[in-house]
């Protein structure tokens, strides 16, 4: 449920407060409006779900005298919310209203008077023109953990009819009227129970989420949400973290704030703190490396000591007839910084040449430092988040020769080929899966990339950002919105 993925978020989140988020959530009016059609949907099967408690007492009849009745086994056929409104409340949180809402309820009834008549039969109930207004306060408890919950409730049951059938169902039609009232108050004290319970799912604790072998996300609150009359504002820490340790990188996240536009449904904005933070932890773990093999290399030039040889004699002359491999890694943290559409990563690395033997052994032939800056144009194909990598700039210099010394220029186009065939794809393709991720964990654990779109009815946009230290996502809906934001 929408509306209860936006409460969750909210709820049992540790706060941490006077840092900078890494990450900014705006769930504007028109967000709440979609959430609420979808919210309304899960409500109404819930309600189907209630189970209303029996009900018993005894009356006063004349002129049979008293009568002892029992109501047992209330079901609910069927439940209809024609009118619901979700809106926000500023500096508290946001109000549900139903309105002109219908139950009916089939269930037995059971009676017994002048002490040996006993009569049993089925009955038929309608009410309608039930109210339910409920406030859900979005605030923090002592220990700063932001707790969502139900300030105020009220349900008032505007009409009920009853209608007995079987026994003498007649005589009881006659004094149904006290147990009609006697049915509209436990239902408008069920209702009212119920309430919070409809709107606080509560779901397993979800701070830090795994992103895969060696990261974590977590995404706790740094401060309460801002309720405003257009929009709820989560701010969010967006920090990677190594599994399992959780080591601060060496820099902190600056301010930033998401445009004040309230077109679209939902913006995101996220930082170039928190995909600093994700090269910090990827480079930390060792992760950011990568063998390229000939097969990897699909292309007429192959990996091997021939190929190479044509550069370096000595390899051709010592490694006569081997396959080659190459390992690319990072020797510091990649730095990302944001411009408008445009996402650059600048990388410190090696490249290490190996001979494959006939035995396996792998007999190193060089290392070369590599100075690389690449840019990510990053666009909505189709309605999936997508990239272009655009390579600009690799400057290579011999680090260590193990095959006495050569030309690095040389090999500077071959292994520029290398990079845009193998390692730039793949750099894209890491960069998209965890931009996905990120979204997904921040904004809602239970759906996929893929269906995110769908939820939301429309795609993401990305927009270009007027400042460079974040990089603002939108989601927009024709419905709603407006298209202007479109690239
Ligand atoms: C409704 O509330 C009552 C009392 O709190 C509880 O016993 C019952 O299980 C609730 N029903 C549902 C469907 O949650
Ligand atoms: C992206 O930014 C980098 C670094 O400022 C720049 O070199 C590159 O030309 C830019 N690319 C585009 C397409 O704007
Ligand atoms: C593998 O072959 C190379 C070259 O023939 C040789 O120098 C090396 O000792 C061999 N390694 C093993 C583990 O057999």
């Amino acid at each position: 449920m929408f509306l209860c993925c936006w409460l969750a978020l909210v709820a049992l989140i540790p706060m941490t407060s006077g840092t900078n988020p890494g990450v900014e959530v705006k769930l504007t009016e028109k967000g709440l409006e979609y959430g609420r059609q979808l919210g309304m949907a899960s409500i109404q099967q819930k309600l189907k779900t209630i189970k209303v408690p029996d009900i018993s007492g005894s009356q006063e009849v004349s002129p049979i005298g008293k009568v002892k009745y029992s109501l047992s086994n209330m079901q609910i056929v069927d439940v209809g919310l024609p009118k619901s409104a979700l809106d926000l409340v500023p500096g508290t949180g946001v109000r549900l209203s139903i309105g002109n809402a219908f139950i009916q309820l089939h269930g037995n009834w059971r009676v017994k008077y002048i002490k040996i008549i006993k009569d049993s039969g089925s009955f038929d109930l309608n009410v309608n023109d039930l109210t339910i207004t409920t406030s859900i306060a979005i605030k923090s408890d002592e220990t700063g953990r932001p707790v969502v919950s139900s300030v105020s409730c009220a349900a008032t049951v505007g009409s009920a009819s009853i209608k007995f059938h079987g026994g003498a169902s007649w005589l009881y039609n006659l004094f149904k009227n006290f147990i009609d009232k006697a049915l509209r108050n436990a239902l408008q004290k069920q209702v009212r129970a119920n309430q919070t319970l409809f709107l606080i799912i509560t779901l397993p604790f979800w701070v830090v989420a795994k992103v895969d072998q060696y990261a974590e996300i977590e995404y706790s609150m740094v401060s309460s949400p801002t309720v405003s009359s257009s929009s709820i504002d989560f701010s969010l820490k967006g920090e990677f973290y190594n599994i399992g340790k959780h080591q601060e990188p060496p820099f902190s996240p600056a301010a930033f704030s998401l445009p004040p536009q309230v077109n679209n449904m939902l913006y995101i904005g996220v930082s170039v703190f928190t995909t600093n933070s994700a090269a910090f932890v990827y480079n930390t773990a060792g992760a950011l490396s990568l063998y390229i093999t000939d097969d990897m290399v699909s292309s007429p030039i192959r990996l091997n000591t021939r190929t190479f040889g044509a550069f370096i004699p000595q390899i051709a002359r010592r490694f006569p007839g081997l396959m080659m491999k190459l390992l690319v890694k990072t020797v510091k943290s990649p730095v990302i910084t944001f411009q408008p559409n445009n996402v650059t990563v600048q990388a410190t690395g090696t490249v290490t040449a190996y001979a494959i033997q006939a035995n396996t052994t792998l007999s190193p032939l060089f290392v070369l430092n590599l100075e690389t800056s690449v840019s990510v144009q990053l666009f909505v194909s189709e309605m999936r988040l997508a990239g272009a990598v655009t390579l600009n700039k690799m400057d290579l210099t011999l680090g260590t020769s193990y095959v006495g010394e050569f030309q690095v220029k040389s090999l500077n186009s071959i292994l520029q080929m290398v990079l845009k065939v193998v390692v730039i794809p793949k750099v894209n393709g890491e960069f998209l899966t965890l931009g996905k991720a990120l979204f997904i964990k921040t904004v809602d654990k239970r759906h996929t990339w893929d269906s995110i779109p769908a939820l939301l009815g429309e795609k993401p946009v990305f927009y270009p950002s007027t400042t460079p230290t974040n990089l603002p996502l939108s989601y927009y809906t024709t419905r709603y919105g407006d298209n202007s934001h479109v690239m």
